[in-house]
């Protein structure tokens, strides 16, 4: 290499790749934009999605009673469920009403009256038929609505199994 084309390399101005103020700018307050999304955002994703992504347990049947224990005469029983709604867990107390019919069944009726939803009782009236104390709601052995309500007690699911009866979601009425 001579002189003369040494002294041009050494003044000839080096390439670099620069990033305008501009590119620094954007990809600065883009990054920053999208951190603070992310951070707002996926949580709310979590919160949205979490619930589905539990693992459900796997029977929502509860022991209540010994099946010996159930009569032709309705008594009353409370039991508690364990309940999960989202991240909200609870383990609210359920009364059921439990008795044998003429066919030899077990079945538990729901206390909640079909009227406007006060508690029934079984038997206060001295008339064997369950009794709303609000609006005078009748209804009789198999929660078949007699006065005041227009739709019969509604029932437990029952399982009977080794001894015990268990109870799980309300249905509708199968007996009246
Ligand atoms: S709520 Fe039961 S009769 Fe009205």
């Amino acid at each position: 290499m001579s002189n003369h084309e040494q002294h041009e390399t050494e003044h000839r101005p080096v390439q670099r790749k620069e990033m305008s103020r501009r590119q620094f700018l954007s990809y600065t307050l883009g990054g920053t934009t999208a951190f603070m999304m992310g951070g707002a955002v996926l949580p709310m994703v979590r919160f949205a999605v979490d619930p589905l992504l539990v693992k459900k347990g796997t029977g929502n049947l509860v022991k209540v009673v010994e099946e010996s224990k159930i009569t032709t005469e309705p008594q009353e029983f409370k039991f508690k469920i364990h309940q999960v709604d989202g991240w909200y867990e609870s383990e609210p107390e359920l009364v059921a009403w439990i008795s044998k019919g003429a066919d030899g069944k077990i079945f538990a009726l729901s206390p909640v009256c079909k009227h406007l939803g006060c508690t029934i009782f079984w038997n206060t009236n001295g008339k064997n038929e369950y009794d709303c104390p609000c609006h005078d709601a009748r209804y009789s052995f198999d929660g078949k609505n007699l006065a005041v309500a227009n739709s019969p007690l509604d029932e437990y699911e029952v399982k009977v199994d080794q001894g015990f009866v268990y109870l799980g979601p309300i249905m509708a009425n199968t007996r009246s």
